[in-house]
């Protein structure tokens, strides 16, 4: 039974969620700590170049590639060349995997909501989270001792993923971000604001701000740039094409894609704002520098920094509530785009129900999230599956999906056409040289130097078999799973259907 195609209500409804998911924890704790990082202020230059060079682009490819072929990943790279559909399982393996962890940090944050308010990390938070919270093991490896005061918050995010899911597109994910948007941007505006007025505040913009021109000719601060931009904007694994393969056939798609970009950089450059601001307050009620200040990305900057933040500061728990609010909601629109891709993709190729997809997504998601990173080594095997899948992971498939398009079955014309046809904003050649040179160059000297570097020296000091395995394997599994499901045979009058599109 080939069934009708979800939509979304309307072109906004489309932006909301676009946004919704392109917004989320890598805008509030990678960004900030990345851009102080690397220049500064003078980050912003390389910035804005990937952003327009490589993100604005690939973010219009996915969405001609979903608006024209008409589903999820799979389907839409079956339909624009043969053998294309392993392609579309590799990035749906890359989301279900992203799925899996991005659900515990869900929990991690919707707990830490709550300890704002009951300031369960007592006097020390550093302590608290590794030790008391995640009871984290001393040495990375693979134990099966589950810490069960975890299960309870990520049954719960599971829970909510998979109402939403079993919902569908319009009564789900569209309301989903209708209102957790919105809400999010008031929550997370009231924070910048109370952030700006603590003792220090301009001291801690100064450090993110001050510009160090010096940097500029520093080929790794080129490379965090791209790379913060192809993380930050969810390209090149399934998400932007299965959310655009829900557009009715007259939508303005290049105009949506500068909105949703550029609505995506300026909350990552707000979260920088809110972030420095309080780390400059806790810089001034520590009496140091805030370049002394150590824990300024990733997780510990949220689940250690700021509860260390949150005590020493009147009314901290209100803040709390605010940041780790704003953690749990834009974390959630971004996982809800990543459970999407892996439901659609199941769904069209077995013809089953989205209720039956979601349960079984949810279900062995949940499961694997549980005995992977719900134990007490689990934050080890986050943070390597997390650095993998999106350094080489993501960045492979878009390395693929960009030579294929341009040079493999050469249809950038094509997809031009169709961007142009539909939208009010015109689209020139520099997109083909950008799209076929200027991306795939650039994508490859960021494979080749993290590839080297991640097998020469390895990463965060972790053992080889584990690297191997939880690293490098998860990498191997996504390619074996791409193989595997586009052998699979799928359910009968695909091929008819597929006639339809040249
Ligand atoms: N773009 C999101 C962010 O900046 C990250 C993300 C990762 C979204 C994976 C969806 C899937 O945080
Ligand atoms: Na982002």
């Amino acid at each position: 039974k080939a069934t009708k195609r979800e939509h979304w209500s309307g072109q906004t409804g489309f932006l909301l969620a676009a946004i919704g998911s392109a917004v989320g924890l890598g805008n509030i704790w990678r960004f900030p700590g990345v851009a102080y990082e690397n220049g500064g202020g003078a980050f912003l230059i390389p910035y804005l170049v990937a952003l327009l060079t490589a993100g604005i682009p690939i973010l219009f490819l996915d969405y001609a590639l979903g608006h024209r072929y008409q589903g999820s990943a799979p389907t839409v790279f079956r339909r624009l060349f043969k053998g294309g559909e392993a392609l579309g399982w590799f990035q749906v393996a890359i989301s279900f995997v992203i799925m899996c962890y991005y659900g515990v940090i869900l929990a991690w944050a919707m707990s830490f909501t709550v300890f704002s308010v009951t300031e369960a990390w007592g006097e020390d938070p550093t302590a608290f989270f590794t030790g008391t919270y995640l009871e984290l093991a001393p040495e990375p490896g693979l134990s099966l001792d589950i810490v069960g005061h975890l299960l309870l918050p990520l049954l719960l995010a599971w829970l909510v993923v998979l109402v939403v899911m079993v919902l569908g597109v319009q009564s789900g994910v569209e309301r989903a971000n209708k209102w957790f948007l919105p809400l999010l941007v008031i929550l997370f505006a009231i924070l910048v604001v109370r952030a700006l007025f603590l003792d220090g505040a301009m001291e801690g913009l100064n450090a993110l701000f001050t510009p160090d021109f010096s940097q500029l000719t520093n080929t790794d601060v080129w490379l965090a740039a791209y790379s913060q931009i192809f993380f930050s904007l969810s390209i090149a694994f399934g998400i932007m094409i299965t959310y655009s393969s829900y557009l009715k056939r007259k939508s303005d798609l290049t105009t949506t894609g500068l909105v949703a970009g550029f609505a995506n950089s300026s909350f990552e450059i707000l979260a920088g704002i809110g972030v420095f601001a309080t780390l400059g307050f806790m810089a001034a009620q520590s009496g140091v520098g805030v370049n002394e200040l150590e824990g300024l990305t990733g997780p510990i900057l949220s689940f250690v920094t700021f509860p260390q933040i949150i005590s020493m500061m009147p009314g901290g728990p209100i803040f709390g509530v605010l940041f780790f609010g704003s953690l749990v909601l834009a974390g959630f629109t971004s996982m809800i785009s990543i459970s999407q891709v892996v439901v659609a993709a199941l769904q069209e190729k077995f013809a089953i129900g989205r209720a039956a997809a979601s349960a079984l997504v949810v279900g062995v998601c949940g499961t694997i999230s549980i005995l992977l990173f719900a134990t007490t080594t689990g934050l080890y095997t986050l943070d390597t599956v997390d650095k993998y899948i999106n350094e080489i992971g993501i960045i492979t498939s878009a390395i693929v999906m960009t030579l294929v398009v341009a040079w493999g079955v050469r249809k950038l014309p094509t997809l031009r056409a169709h961007l142009n046809r539909v939208s009010a904003f015109q689209i020139g050649v520099w997109w083909h040289w950008l799209i076929a040179v200027v991306v795939p160059a650039m994508l490859i000297i960021m494979l080749g130097s993290t590839g080297y570097s991640l097998l020469v020296d390895g990463y965060a000091g972790y053992p080889t078999w584990y690297l191997n395995l939880m690293g490098w394997g998860v990498v191997g599994f996504a390619i074996v799973f791409a193989v595997v499901f586009a052998l699979i045979p799928g359910r009968r009058g695909r091929a008819e259907e597929d006639a339809a599109f040249d």
